[in-house]
């Protein structure tokens, strides 16, 4: 516990004013090229240009004063949505997927999301720990400080409560900030592929109450798509964990425009997912509806599918946030800035919207804005130094990370 000044930082934030950044706002950076930081027992209590924080700061309180020697310094990255507890990988699959074989097709014959339940059930949990704690610890590397996690690869009540868990148990046993969210929905699993609709009744009648009892879970997720749930389905489940007190978030439109999007905007979605495949009106509708759209550049690359229109729906005034979807399947990084870099390159985002997107709207998908997204008084000190100018070397330095450093509540840990 101690008080830190942090002098000499080119800092470039987004500025929380209490909603996710949309329209023109989401390329507006706040950028103190002489910047300092207050922290104090891991919370910002001021930030701004190096004269103005020094005016109103008692220097002889600071228990250190850290020379951040003119680094580029950005908030922590908030991944808010990744697949990242999972036991086992798919490279044989990822050979059929580079020939030609269509992801869903290969969930349709038993592979797939399949897979990785069969390797999720047979770990134990302490297995499922270990690979998913290295995972994370390459997330935290690659400068992200917070990240959200689905269960979703046992599909049935005990391994998604031991999935939850171990989720849990990540956020507490590392210095990552981990939010859970419920995906039983996320296929159908094998012993109800003649009867989804049972499953359905299952995941209503018995998983949403256990997760609820648990109390681990946030967020309960659907994957409304072609093969595996409904819209309609969708519907019943995202009704049931709502009356169950948890938020919703929805995997919509990413192989086909089933209208998870519009659905999204119905039920009052904290985010709407992927959305390579959504139509113009169902954007809309989250627009108004205050949903924000988490994009996944790394699967649309991964599965050499066309990006979401991401430029298209900034200007039409939908926040826009981006994540990694780090999964064995159909997008195997952990890489922020490798989302953020396809972002840029391929999607159109200048790089100041790319960072608001994997920072503070981010923040915002997965209910951590309070704590986390932006460098501004009150929040938690996560932030990173980064090798260059502006973020502007997120996308250009390709391939490698330029992430020198990164801090979380206020400690160096990387
Ligand atoms: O977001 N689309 C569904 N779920 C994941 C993929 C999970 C997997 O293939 O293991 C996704 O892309
Ligand atoms: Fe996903």
């Amino acid at each position: 516990m101690s008080t830190r000044m942090f002098k000499n930082a080119r800092i470039y934030t987004p500025t929380d004013t209490g909603a996710p950044a949309a329209g023109r706002d989401q390329g507006r950076i706040r950028v103190h090229e002489q910047g300092a930081l207050v922290v104090d027992n891991g919370v910002i209590t001021d930030v701004g240009d190096a004269a103005v924080v020094r005016g109103r700061t008692d220097i002889g309180r600071m228990d250190e004063i850290v020379d951040c020697r003119g680094r580029t310094v950005i908030p922590g990255f908030v991944d808010p949505h990744t697949h990242m507890c999972f036991a086992g990988l798919r490279e044989a699959e990822f050979d059929l997927r580079m020939a030609g074989t269509p992801y869903l097709e290969i969930l349709a014959q038993g592979g797939g999301i399949l897979s990785s339940v069969r390797a999720v059930r047979a770990a134990s949990e302490d297995e499922l720990f270990e690979t998913s704690r290295r995972h994370l610890l390459s997330a935290l590397r690659l400068g992200t400080t917070t990240l959200e996690i689905k269960s979703g690869y046992a599909l049935d009540t005990a391994g998604e409560l031991k999935m939850l868990r171990v989720i849990d148990r990540l956020g507490r046993e590392t210095d990552m900030d981990v939010v859970p969210t419920f995906l039983g929905a996320h296929a159908v699993p094998e012993d109800h592929r003649d009867r989804p609709d049972a499953f359905v009744d299952r995941l209503i009648d018995e998983m949403i109450p256990a997760v609820r009892d648990q109390g681990i879970a946030w967020f309960c997720d659907v994957f409304c798509e072609e093969g595996v749930f409904s819209i309609a389905q969708g519907r019943r489940i995202l009704t049931a964990a709502k009356a169950a007190g948890l938020g919703i978030k929805i995997h919509a439109d990413e192989v086909h425009d089933l209208g998870g999007a519009g659905l999204a905007a119905e039920m009052g979605a904290v985010s709407a997912d992927h959305l390579l495949a959504a139509g113009d009106d169902n954007l809309r509708r989250m627009a108004c509806a205050g949903v924000t759209a988490v994009l996944l550049p790394a699967t649309a690359y991964s599965l050499r599918k066309p990006y979401a229109r991401a430029r298209h729906m900034i200007d039409m005034g939908l926040p826009v946030a981006l994540a990694t979807d780090c999964n064995p399947g159909s997008s195997y990084t952990e890489s922020m800035p490798f989302a953020v870099g396809l972002a840029v390159i391929n999607m159109f985002l200048t790089p100041f919207e790319a960072l608001t997107a994997a920072t503070l709207n981010a923040a915002y998908a997965v209910g951590a804005a309070k704590t986390a997204g932006s460098l501004d008084a009150g929040k938690q000190a996560d932030f990173l130094f980064l090798d260059g100018d502006s973020p502007t070397i997120l996308a250009y330095h390709a391939g490698v990370s330029p992430v020198a450093a990164v801090y979380k509540r206020g400690e160096r840990v990387f």
